[in-house]
C-alpha cells in the first residue's frame, strides 16, 4: 500500500473545483440530459432532476469528498481503510460500474469526433431536418468508423490516464470549460430565437405534473447520479488528492451548479429548436447529434460553429471518461501494485473491447438486452440500478459508519464550521437512503 505522504495533491484549490466539475459535465449534461427529457416528459423530469441534485445529489458529493480526503485511497481502499473490509464491496460495485458506463460512454465520445470532422464534409450544408437525421443514421449503421471513431476517443482517454492525474486535466479543464460555456449562450440565443422555438421552451420548462411516474423519479435519479459523476467512488478518488484546507461544501455546491447550469443550457439549445423544425422529443440516443446540426446550419459560417462545439464537446466528454478509468485504474495501481502504465493500458483496452457491442448497437448490428439496444440496456444497468444502489450504501456509511468522522472532517477549517452539518447528516442517515429506495422500487415495478 502507498504511503499517505506520498500521495500527489491537486495544483489549486480551483484545479480541484475545474477538474472534479469536469468529471461531472461531460456527455451527462450535454448529450444525455436532452435525450432522457425528451423520452420522460421535458418540464417535470427537470424538475425533479433539479429538486434531486440540490438534496441527495450534492449531499452524496459532499460525503464522496470526505470518504476519499480521510481515507487517502481510491474507494475500496478508502472503504476499508474507514470501515473494514465488508465495506469495500461498495468500492468493488463502483469499479464494475465504471467498466460498464465507460465502454459505452468511449462510443458516444467517437461520435463527438466523428462529428467535428463531419463539420468539414457537408453537415451543416443540409437544408432539411430529415437529412440531417438521415446523416445520424447512416453514420451509426456503419460498423467500421463507429468502431474507428470509438478506439480514438479511448486512446485519447488512456493517453490522459497514463499520464497521471493532476496537471493534464486541470490545464484542460480551464481553458475549455470557459470556452464551452461562452459558445453554448452564444447557440442559446440562436435556437431561442427560432421561428416556432417558444413550443420547445414551454416543454422544457412548463411542468405538467401529472407525468411524474415511478419511472420518471427513477430515470431522474439515474441523471443526477450520472452527471454527477456520484454512485461509483469516482469523488472519492478526487476527495483523495484534496488538500486538508479545502472546503468540501463550497466546493461541492460549486460543481452541483455548474452542472446543472450547463444541462439546463443544453436544454435551452435543444428544445426550441427541436420544436421549430418539427422534430421528435423522445428521439432517443441520437438527439443531440441530430438537433444540433440543424441549428449550425441556421448560422453564418456554420460548418466553423458546428467544428467548434464539437472540438469542446469532445474535451468536455474527455475530462469525465478520464475520471471513469481513473477509477478502474486506480483500484489496480493501489491494490495490486500494477504500475500506472500497465494499468491504464490493459484496462483501457479491454474496456474498448467490451465497448463494441454498444457502438454496434445503435444502428450497424441490431444486438438488443430486455427490450432496449445493448447500449441502453447497459446504461439502465449502469445508471439506474449500481450508481443508485451505490448511493445508497455510500450514504449508510457516511451516515452510520463514519458520521463523526465525516462531523469533524467537514469541519476542519477552523475559521468557518460548517452550518449545516446536521441537516447533511440527517440527509445521508435517511432522507437519501429511504428515498433511493422508494424510488427504486417504484421505478422498476413501473
Ligand atoms: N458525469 C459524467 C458526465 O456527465 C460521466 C461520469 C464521469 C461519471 N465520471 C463518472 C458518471 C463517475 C458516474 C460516475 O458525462
Amino acid at each position: 500500500m502507498p504511503e499517505i505522504s506520498e500521495r500527489e495533491q491537486w495544483g489549486s484549490k480551483l484545479g480541484f473545483i475545474l477538474a472534479a466539475a469536469g468529471s461531472a459535465i461531460g456527455l451527462g449534461s450535454i448529450w444525455r440530459f436532452p435525450y432522457i427529457t425528451g423520452q420522460y416528459g421535458g418540464a417535470a423530469f427537470v424538475l425533479v432532476y433539479t429538486l434531486l441534485v440540490f438534496s441527495i445529489g450534492i449531499s452524496l458529493m459532499m460525503a464522496e469528498i470526505v470518504i476519499g480526503r480521510r481515507g487517502k485511497l481510491n474507494a475500496v481502499g478508502s472503504f476499508k481503510a474507514l470501515g473494514g473490509g465488508a465495506w469495500s464491496i461498495v468500492g468493488w460495485l463502483g469499479v464494475i460500474a465504471a467498466f460498464i458506463i465507460l465502454s459505452y460512454y468511449g462510443v458516444i465520445g467517437g461520435w463527438t469526433i466523428a462529428y467535428f470532422i463531419k463539420s468539414f464534409t457537408g453537415l451543416t450544408s443540409h437544408s432539411s431536418s430529415g437529412q440531417i437525421a438521415k446523416t445520424f443514421e447512416i453514420f451509426v449503421s456503419n460498423a467500421g468508423s463507429v468502431i474507428f471513431y470509438q478506439v480514438l476517443f479511448m486512446a485519447a482517454t488512456i493517453f490522459v490516464v497514463y499520464n497521471g492525474v493532476g496537471g493534464g486535466i486541470e490545464r484542460l479543464c480551464k481553458i475549455c470549460m470557459p470556452a464551452l460555456f461562452i459558445l453554448m449562450l452564444i447557440l442559446i440565443l440562436r435556437s431561442v430565437t427560432l421561428p416556432g422555438a417558444s413550443k420547445g421552451l414551454s416543454f422544457f420548462l412548463k411542468p405538467d405534473f401529472t407525468k411524474i411516474t415511478g419511472e420518471v423519479l427513477l430515470a431522474a435519479l439515474g441523471q443526477a447520479f450520472f452527471s454527477l459523476s456520484l454512485g461509483i467512488g469516482a469523488m472519492i478518488i478526487y476527495g483523495s488528492y484534496l488538500p486538508e484546507d479545502s472546503n468540501i461544501p463550497s466546493s461541492s455546491a460549486q460543481i452541483c451548479f455548474l452542472t446543472l447550469l450547463i444541462s439546463i443550457m443544453a436544454g435551452l439549445i435543444i428544445f426550441p429548436s427541436l420544436f421549430a423544425f418539427n422534430m421528435e422529443p423522445a428521439a432517443g440516443a441520437g438527439l443531440t447529434f441530430i438537433t444540433l446540426p440543424v441549428v449550425f446550419a441556421k448560422m453564418p459560417a456554420g460548418f466553423l460553429w458546428s467544428a467548434l462545439f464539437f472540438v469542446l464537446f469532445f474535451f468536455a466528454a474527455l475530462t469525465s471518461s478520464v475520471s471513469l478509468l481513473e477509477v478502474v485504474a486506480s483500484y489496480f495501481i493501489d491494490n495490486f501494485g500494477w504500475k500506472r502504465s500497465r494499468a491504464t493500458l490493459v484496462l483501457g483496452i479491454i474496456i474498448t473491447i467490451a465497448g463494441i457491442p454498444s457502438a454496434l448497437s445503435q444502428g450497424a448490428v441490431p444486438i438488443n438486452l430486455f427490450g432496449k439496444s445493448f447500449l441502453d440496456a447497459a446504461d439502465f444497468f449502469a445508471s439506474n440500478l449500481l450508481m443508485p444502489l451505490g448511493g445508497f450504501f455510500i450514504s449508510l456509511f457516511l451516515g452510520w459508519k463514519i458520521h463523526n468522522i465525516a462531523k469533524e472532517e467537514i469541519n476542519n477549517l477552523s475559521e468557518n464550521s460548517f452550518p449545516l452539518t446536521k441537516t447533511w447528516l440527517f440527509i445521508l442517515q435517511y432522507i437519501a437512503p429511504i428515498c433511493i429506495a422508494i424510488i427504486f422500487i417504484s421505478g422498476l415495478r413501473s
